[in-house]
């Protein structure tokens, strides 16, 4: 059932406490990754929320690093193509970036201009929600290629950094919440 595979899907999300740096509970996804019951739990909950909220999508658009691991999958059950979304530097060819502050310093998604075309309906997919920023500088990049984003899917949402309030009018879903 539904609730059977959220309960497997958060056993399998395991804290350390001060990681990267002081203060930070880092919730790490790996254990999803070595049980292919949970990893078909998350794939299986994804699929089935996007075919009921969004049967137009065209493409999946994942967020470098970990929504590499998530998105392939998902857009292989849905039976549409995968486009990667990477930090500044990473992708060859005619590009388009946008710049945006983390809690220090600065970071910058970019993509391939033809990775995602004019008008095309996509979900964007990452494994954690935090403050935000990732997402919403990735929904101004889809803005800027004239693509139609649906909606925001990630595994963990951190309630308290309110991050789906950032990213705004754009909704989000997520499979648990901390
Ligand atoms: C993490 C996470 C999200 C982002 C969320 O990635 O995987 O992409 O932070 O934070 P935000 O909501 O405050 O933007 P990170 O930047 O650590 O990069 P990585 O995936 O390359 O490890
Ligand atoms: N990215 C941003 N905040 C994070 C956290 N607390 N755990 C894992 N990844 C994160």
């Amino acid at each position: 059932t539904k609730k059977e595979k959220l309960e497997l899907i958060a056993q399998r999300i395991r804290p350390f406490q001060d990681f990267p740096s002081k203060g930070i509970l880092f919730r790490d996804i790996c254990p999803i990754l070595k049980d292919p019951e949970a990893l078909t739990a998350v794939t299986d909950l994804f699929e089935e929320h996007v075919r009921q909220t969004y049967p137009a999508v065209e493409l999946v658009v994942g967020l470098d690093a970990r929504g590499f691991l998530f998105g392939p999958l998902l857009a292989q059950r849905l039976g549409v193509g995968f486009a990667l979304v990477r930090k500044k530097g990473k992708l060859p060819g005619p590009t388009s970036s946008v710049a945006y502050s983390l809690e220090y310093g600065k970071a910058e998604v970019e993509i391939q201009e033809d990775g995602v075309l004019p008008g095309q309906k996509v979900v964007l997919i990452d494994d954690l929600l935090a403050t935000g920023g990732t997402l919403y500088a990735t929904c101004e990049l889809m803005k800027r290629q004239k693509a139609d984003v649906l909606g925001c899917l990630v595994v963990i949402e951190l309630l308290d950094l309110k991050g789906a309030e950032r990213i705004g009018s754009t909704p989000t879903f997520s499979l648990v919440q901390y």
